[in-house]
Formats: C-alpha cells, sequence, structure tokens
C-alpha cells in the first residue's frame, strides 16, 4: 500500500514525510475501534498528538492515529482544585482555560506546544515546574489487553524529561485522560531565572504566565515560520565531581546543581561553546538564538536533521567528554528508531 497522506502540517519540523493511512478519533472508544486490531495484527501504528516532539525521516508505512479527544471537568475541593483532561486536548489552552477561572498552578508551563495526553510521556516542564508537580493520575489504554488502566502519579516513575510512557509502557499505552491537582491555596514558583525578579507576595499568576510567554516568544523560534521541536537534546547529568572538573577546565561553563547531589548541564552552553550555534548541515540548523534548538530551514528531511544531531553529539563529546542524548522520537517507516536509523 502506498503513503498518500501528508504528515507535514502535523509535525512540529514541517517534514514532508507521508503515512499510509491517517486517522482523526474524537472518543476513547473510536480509539479502541482503531488500535486494538493493528496492535493485535502486529501492525505498524503511531499514536500522534501536535507532533511537537517527533522526527519523520521516512513515509511511515502504518496508520497515523491523531488524537483529538476533547473535554475538561472541574471539582474544587478545599485543598485543591481537581481537573480531568481528555488527552487530545491543547495544552496551552488548558493553561488559559484554568488561569481564566483563577486555578492556579500551570502558568510556569505555558506556550509549551502539543496536547494534554503527550504531556505525561516526557514529563514536560519549563520555568522551574514539571507536570509530575501538578500529576494527580494518568489513564491509558493498555494495547496489549485492551484494558482502561489508571496509574496514580507516584506510579508513573516521573522524573527529568522521562516516565514509565517511555519505560515499561512505551508503544504498548495510549494515554487516553490526565488527572491534575493545582493545590490551594496557590504558591508562586520563581526560582527560575527570569522569574527570579518578582515578589512572591505581589506576584499574580498572570505575571508569571505573561513572563514565561514573553521569554519563550522571544527565545524559541515559531514552528509556523521555523519548523523544530523544542529543545533537540535533553540536559545532561553529570556527578558533583565531573562538573567542578568541567568548571576548572571551562569556566562559565552553566550546571545546575539537582536534589540527588548529581548537575544538570546547559547543553546549549555545550553546543554554543563547541562552536556550534548556528552551524548548518545542508538546511538543518543549529538556531543561532538557542543552540539546544535545531531547525529546518526550509526542505529538510527528517535524515538531515539526524545528521546534524550526531554530528552535535560528536563534537560535544570530543570537546567535553560528554554524551548528549536526543529528546524527540525519532519515527522510521514502521515504527520507532534512533539517529541513525
Ligand atoms: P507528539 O509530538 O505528537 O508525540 C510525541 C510522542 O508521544 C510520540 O512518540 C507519540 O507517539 C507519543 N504520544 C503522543 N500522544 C500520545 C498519547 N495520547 N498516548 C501515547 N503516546 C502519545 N517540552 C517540554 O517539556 N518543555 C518545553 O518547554 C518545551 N518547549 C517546546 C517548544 C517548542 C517550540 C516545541 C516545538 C516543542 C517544545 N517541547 C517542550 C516539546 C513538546 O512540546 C512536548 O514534548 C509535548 O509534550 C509534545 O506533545 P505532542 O502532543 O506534540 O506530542
Ligand atoms: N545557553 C547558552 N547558549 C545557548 C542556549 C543556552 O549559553 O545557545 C545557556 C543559557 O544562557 C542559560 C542556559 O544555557 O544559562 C539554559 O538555557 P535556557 O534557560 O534557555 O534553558 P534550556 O536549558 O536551553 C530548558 C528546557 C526547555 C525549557 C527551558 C525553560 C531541556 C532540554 N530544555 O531549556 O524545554 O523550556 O529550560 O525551563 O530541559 C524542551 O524540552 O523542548 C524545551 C524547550
Amino acid at each position: 500500500m502506498s503513503c498518500i497522506y501528508s504528515l507535514k502540517s502535523f509535525n512540529s519540523f514541517g517534514l514532508a514525510q507521508f503515512c499510509q493511512n491517517l486517522v482523526e478519533v474524537h472518543t476513547k472508544d473510536a480509539l479502541k475501534t482503531i488500535c486494538l486490531p493493528l496492535w493485535q495484527q502486529q501492525l505498524p501504528l503511531l499514536v500522534l498528538g501536535g507532533g511537537s516532539n517527533v522526527v519523520f525521516t521516512e513515509d511511515f508505512h502504518g496508520t497515523v492515529v491523531r488524537m483529538l479527544t476533547k473535554g475538561i471537568q472541574v471539582v474544587e475541593a478545599a485543598d485543591a482544585f481537581y481537573l480531568e483532561v481528555e488527552a487530545g486536548e491543547n495544552w496551552h489552552q488548558l493553561v488559559e482555560f484554568t488561569l481564566a477561572r483563577g486555578i492556579f498552578g500551570l502558568e510556569n508551563m505555558a506556550l509549551i506546544p502539543g496536547t494534554v495526553g503527550a504531556a505525561p510521556i516526557q514529563n514536560i516542564g519549563a520555568y522551574g515546574v514539571e507536570f509530575c508537580d501538578v500529576c494527580d493520575w494518568v489513564e491509558y489504554l493498555d494495547l496489549s489487553t485492551g484494558e482502561s488502566v489508571r496509574l496514580q502519579a507516584a506510579e508513573c516513575q516521573f522524573s527529568y524529561r522521562e516516565s514509565i510512557f517511555k519505560g515499561a509502557l512505551r508503544h504498548r499505552a495510549v494515554i487516553t485522560a490526565v488527572g491534575l491537582r493545582l493545590a490551594k491555596p496557590w504558591q508562586p514558583r520563581l526560582g527560575y531565572g527570569p522569574l527570579q525578579a518578582f515578589t512572591a507576595e505581589r506576584v499574580t499568576a498572570r505575571e508569571i504566565f505573561d513572563r514565561v510567554c514573553q521569554v519563550r516568544t522571544e527565545k524559541l523560534p515559531d514552528p509556523a515560520v521555523l519548523g523544530n521541536a523544542g529543545s533537540f537534546f535533553k540536559n545532561p547529568l553529570v556527578s558533583a565531581a565531573c562538573y567542578l572538573d568541567l568548571a576548572q577546565r571551562f569556566p562559565g561553563i552553566v550546571g545546575y546543581a539537582q536534589a540527588d547531589a548529581s548537575v544538570k548541564l546547559a547543553a546549549g552552553w555545550l553546543i554554543e561553546h563547541a562552536g556550534l550555534k548556528g552551524f548548518a548541515l545542508g538546511n538543518a540548523a543549529v538556531h543561532d538564538k538557542q543552540a539546544l534548538v535545531l531547525v529546518n530551514r526550509g526542505g529538510a528531511t527528517g535524515r538531515d536533521i539526524c545528521r546534524l544531531a550526531e554530528h552535535v553529539i560528536a563534537r560535544v563529546q570530543a570537546v567535553f567528554g560528554v554524551a548528549l542524548e536526543a529528546e524527540p522520537r525519532i519515527m522510521g517507516a514502521h515504527g520507532e528508531g534512533d539517529l541513525n536509523g
């Protein structure tokens, strides 16, 4: 069967790949009806949200299911607002929805592209708050049993850009809804750089939201203008000893101490100081304003992006001895692959 359905407008890199079947899903029943037979016949299946964290390296020889289920329910209790949100809701619109109703706690994560259903997968985070800080539970369809399962947040194995959905449940779980707990009274989170200028006693959630939107708009390229998937690499975690050694040899290196005594290095700094800011291979380039972001300058293929990523990894390894790991999911013809195929 030939691949005739374009995926170009469904991935934020704007990669011009195609798939065999493209299905929009609006209900959980439809999700089951479509996905379970494909899983049972071991046919290639890709559940897609906003396509803001994928790289298509080839045409996809299978079915792409677009999650478009909608619905937000709010229950107010004495200690918190409890939200139940369907997977196909847009994350940023959810942040705006809560803010407009005086429900606070998501403002630091404004403007993260993509769907609510994808948020638990890499435990999205920005400006000092991660999804796991507000997660109550995650509900998923287990493709291997056909059952709907609800995991409490503590069972989701959340850590920096990781969860059970990238681990033991990878490919097997389709997230259908998430439960959020937004605690009362609201406590602003002002630890991250540009937010430190605010005063905790006076700041409003709206001010944090506005500031985050402003900083993000200045720093990150708009996928509608310049294709990208946000940070292409995770910020690497190294031991304190390794960090001290690097800091001696590379004054100015940026690292953030973690609770477990490891240090999270700013990969953007490493890439810039390896001399790669603005570096291009064909139409794939390291963004000239934010070196952690790879961009499609127009007409790049997923393979071009992956070749550039491999070059970046090799240079950073050669200069600093630090291994970078790609953040987006690499999709080949029959399923998930890696940077080199
Ligand atoms: P997709 O790209 O559609 O899918 C990503 C992966 O999840 C794929 O493997 C897909 O199969 C799987 N998937 C999607 N939905 C489901 C589901 N319901 N069930 C099971 N599997 C599913 N991320 C951050 O953490 N912080 C940021 O600050 C941030 N900034 C960004 C800025 C820009 C400009 C861009 C383009 C991206 C940024 N990202 C950021 C990355 C991206 O927004 C997140 O990873 C987001 O959660 C992806 O959502 P999506 O719906 O687009 O997922
Ligand atoms: N830096 C440089 N040169 C660069 C880019 C960054 O020196 O070209 C330095 C900055 O000066 C700063 C440090 O690196 O000192 C960190 O930069 P920034 O604050 O922009 O954050 P980041 O580490 O690049 C991370 C997340 C983003 C998230 C922001 C804000 C990862 C992989 N990335 O970026 O998430 O929005 O912090 O919290 O953790 C994403 O995951 O797609 C994403 C965009």
